[in-house]
């Protein structure tokens, strides 16, 4: 654009803003609401709820996102499936408790709220958006049905403009049901993510219809390409994209041509490149003008990027060959179950960044937009996907039920409510789905990836694929842009030999099981190994039948250059398929988790940290040094480590110098192993040395004494004063020494005083049937972690948490107004 154009256009600028000023911008532009306070809810199987006169007096009060089946009870029977799960190649059906957590989320729940709308006129448009409803959604207002959904995780929005009244009060009912047999782990249940009122002028940027590219990078300049659907006529489309600090770095404006559409071509000198290093963020700011007036306007984050995917260099982010260093995550958020909440989500993505992982698969499923916006803030690669189940069931009440008449349609909101995230690279169109046998799975499969090419021509199509060897033969691979194979690490070979992509990713990987701070004796590697405790060796020895140890995934990306990385199965454990017991009661939620379900790391943590955080030392050993009754026994001692090799001394005595190495068992080679020390309590001491043999860094641990005093860590000591932040606090105990208790199981009770609330507390114990919202919980191998909510006023908060015999622990924190 030359000078004088930009100058002109600044003027335009000017006058439409005064314009705008003097008719009241609010009037002229769209509203956005947040449906969140003033809900009622029932699980009530009336249908009457819909109607206005409905008495809804006696109903619960609560605020959206909301999770009915997170306060339990715990039961075995909620949702007890009596099944062979073919996948696992089961032939014979058996009682599968907890699969989908034993919480009670089968059945009817119904939400309710009133409101009126002073800023809708008839002939503005009016938008109901739910970003997910779980599940089955029928939408009422004003006691008339106004639209339907079927996937609980899927993004769609209701056109209410006629049925809306204008400055009367309407009667929103959302009635949602749960199937039983329609998940393979907990999906939660109700309005668990936001739900929005959008007031638009007739004039306006369709819903997801603006899509913003950047199809030409180089290091002076980049290319922003804008693409908005729009209604209206004698239209006028101008843009801004404003820098980090909200400098204006490119503008363009240009007058309706086509019906529907504007395209422009922006160009930003000097772009700062979105990665996960550099998770640098842009704002498109799109107005629309009808004669001259302001209609509409957008403000839409994106960034510059460029995403290849090519036989000779796999994976290319901005011209640089990159590696998945990803995780799997299911959406709950442990003892919050799938009501959305940023701050936990932040919690989350800030360990996996201490953890060096890059990268996110939201298995199997859409993700929530709060944790897109996060990856795309925090610089995570995201794989959205979208289903784990085509037309053939792998459950009885799947998304099959759903799968004719809603596929194409929640493709498309998918990627339209999320194509402009920088952080999304590619999408995914299916998990294992049984689909991969037989013609019409092909058909399927092709038609699925198509769709995502008509939504978004720039980013690739994947399915996780477990059935490799049949995909293979019948093509079902060969047609993907992305092969991605879980687990069967023997078969990525031939896979790559036969598939034409040239490169294979690790779509899912390891599912490896292990309990926070659990080890099991003798030490050896095991499939599906069952205890008594219903727990798992912390180990790291242990995986399932179809799945494997996180050193055979390391080994396939390490020396074999086509292989773009891996996404682990999973990062968080989750509440639900509690593998290797989901034949036995108690358990209810997984073991797969490199952290644990509080979120506190596992000793796996260390093993993916020492290879993926290139920035920081790792030093980890594992196990504890409290075996009473051990004395004189062999209790092996591994070291995850960033250096290569280390010196370990148990009380003063050397055990001899460990070296990685590729001659002995994989996990020689990542790992460094004591097996024969014998234990006897004191202190165990590891000194690791750099390549020249110097030692640079050591690390203690030493064998406690009783428990004797409470120790509180937050791990965010402000919180924002608007009802929703977290602050996570963990909870440990120590003895008169001060020396951490890694066994300690003591009953804790907790009290929040100050403006702050009890939310809920975690102590990682997959057998675990205490509920997470009532403030009281036993440690488990020595820790738990309790969330302290802010209200919406500022001011001091504390908790306190006390224990029969123990020194209460006290911490203060605070909230300010955001
Ligand atoms: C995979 C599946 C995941 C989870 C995992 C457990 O086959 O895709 O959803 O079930 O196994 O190992």
């Amino acid at each position: 654009m030359s000078l004088i154009a930009v100058s002109r256009f600044s003027l335009f600028l000017l006058l439409m803003g005064y314009l705008a000023g003097c008719s009241g911008a609010k009037d002229t532009t769209r509203s956005h609401t947040l449906l969140s306070d003033g809900w009622k809810f029932s699980r009530s199987t009336d249908d009457t709820a819909s109607a206005t006169n409905f008495d809804d007096s006696g109903w619960e009060k609560v605020s959206i996102p909301h999770d009915w089946a997170i306060t339990g009870p715990f039961d075995k029977e909620w949702d007890r499936q009596v099944v062979a799960i073919e996948q696992n190649n089961e032939k014979i059906p058996t009682e599968k408790t907890g699969r989908t957590g034993a919480l009670p989320h089968i059945g009817t729940g119904w939400y309710r709220k009133t409101f009126t709308l002073p800023d809708f006129k008839p002939g503005k448009q009016a938008l109901l958006v739910f970003d997910g409803a779980m599940s089955q959604p029928v939408v009422y207002l004003n006691g008339k049905q106004v639209g339907q959904w079927a996937y609980g995780y899927a993004y769609f929005y209701i056109d209410i403009s006629k049925d809306l009244l204008p400055n009367q009060t309407n009667t929103l009912a959302v009635k949602l049901t749960n199937l039983p047999f329609s998940s393979r782990w907990y999906p939660g249940a109700g309005l668990y993510r936001k739900v929005s009122l959008i007031v638009k002028n007739p004039e306006n940027f369709e819903q997801w219809g603006t899509f913003i590219t950047t199809p030409k990078i180089d290091a002076n300049s980049a290319t922003v390409n804008i693409k908005a659907k729009t209604a209206g006529q004698n239209l006028t489309m101008s843009t801004r994209i404003e820098d980090a600090n909200g400098t204006t770095v490119a503008t363009f404006q240009n007058e309706q041509t086509a019906k529907d559409t504007f395209e422009q071509n922006l160009t930003v000198k000097a772009p700062h490149l979105w990665s996960p290093e550099t998770p640098y963020l842009y704002t498109a700011v799109t107005e629309l003008y009808a004669n001259g007036t302001l209609k509409d306007v957008q403000s839409i984050k994106f960034g510059i990027r460029s995403v290849e995917y090519s036989a000779a260099k796999g994976f290319v982010l901005n011209g640089k060959a990159t590696k998945f260093k990803g995780v799997c995550l299911h959406h709950d958020l442990g003892p919050l179950g799938a009501a959305i909440n940023k701050s936990a989500l932040r919690r989350q993505l800030t360990i996996l960044k201490d953890l060096g992982c890059n990268a996110i698969r939201s298995s199997h499923n859409m993700p929530s937009i709060e944790q897109l916006e996060l990856a795309d803030e925090m610089g995570f690669l995201f794989l959205a996907e979208s289903f784990d189940e085509w037309g053939k069931p792998k459950v009885e009440n799947g998304y099959n039920l759903f799968f004719e008449q809603y596929a194409e349609k929640d493709v498309a909101n998918l990627v339209r409510a999320t194509r402009n995230h920088p952080s999304i690279v590619m999408w995914s169109a299916g998990n294992e789905v049984p689909d991969q046998y037989g013609a019409e799975g092909l058909v399927r499969a092709k038609f699925l990836q198509d769709v995502f090419h008509r939504e978004d021509p720039t980013r690739p199509v994947t399915v996780g694929m477990d059935q490799v060897k049949q995909t293979m033969e019948s093509g079902f691979g060969a047609l993907l842009d992305i092969p991605g194979l879980n687990y069967r690490t023997h078969l990525y070979e031939d896979a790559h030999k036969a598939f034409p992509q040239g490169f294979i990713l690790g779509s899912e990987t390891a599912s490896t099981i292990s309990s926070r701070g659990v080890y099991k004796f003798p030490v050896e590697p095991a499939k599906d190994k069952n205890y008594p405790d219903h727990q798992c060796s912390s180990y790291d020895l242990e995986s399932c039948v179809w799945s494997n140890l996180p050193e055979d995934d390391f080994i396939l990306q390490d020396d074999k250059p086509w292989v773009i990385g891996e996404f682990v199965w999973t990062g968080f454990d989750y509440l639900g398929e509690p593998w290797p017991y989901d034949e036995h009661w108690p358990s209810r939620s997984s073991y797969f988790g490199i952290s644990d379900l509080a979120g506190l790391p596992k000793d796996r943590y260390y093993l993916y940290r020492s290879r993926w955080n290139t920035q920081d030392e790792t030093l980890h050993m594992l196990p504890h040094w409290n075996w009473e009754g051990r004395e004189g026994q062999t209790t092996p001692v591994f070291v995850y480590t960033n250096y290569d090799s280390a010196e370990l001394f148990v009380n003063g005595k050397s055990m001899g110098i460990q070296q990685k190495t590729k001659d002995k068992t994989p996990q020689h080679r990542y790992r460094l192993m004591w097996m024969d020390v014998k234990y006897e309590p004191g202190t165990v001491k590891v000194v690791a040395f750099d390549k020249d043999g110097k030692p640079v860094a050591q690390k203690e641990m030493k064998t406690a004494g009783k428990p004797h005093r409470i120790v509180l860590d937050p791990d965010v000591k402000t919180l924002k004063a608007d009802g929703q932040d977290l602050s996570f606090v963990t909870v440990s105990v120590v003895d008169k020494n001060g020396i951490p208790c890694p066994t300690a199981t003591n009953q804790m009770h907790f009290k929040v005083s100050g403006q702050g609330t009890y939310k809920a507390a975690c102590n990682g114990d997959a057998t675990s049937l205490e509920v997470f919202h009532l403030p009281t919980m036993k440690l488990f191998s020595g820790k738990l972690v309790v969330l302290v909510q802010s209200t919406q006023a500022a001011g001091d908060i504390t908790l306190e948490v006390s224990a029969d015999g123990l020194q209460t622990g006290s911490v203060g924190l605070k909230s300010v107004k955001p």
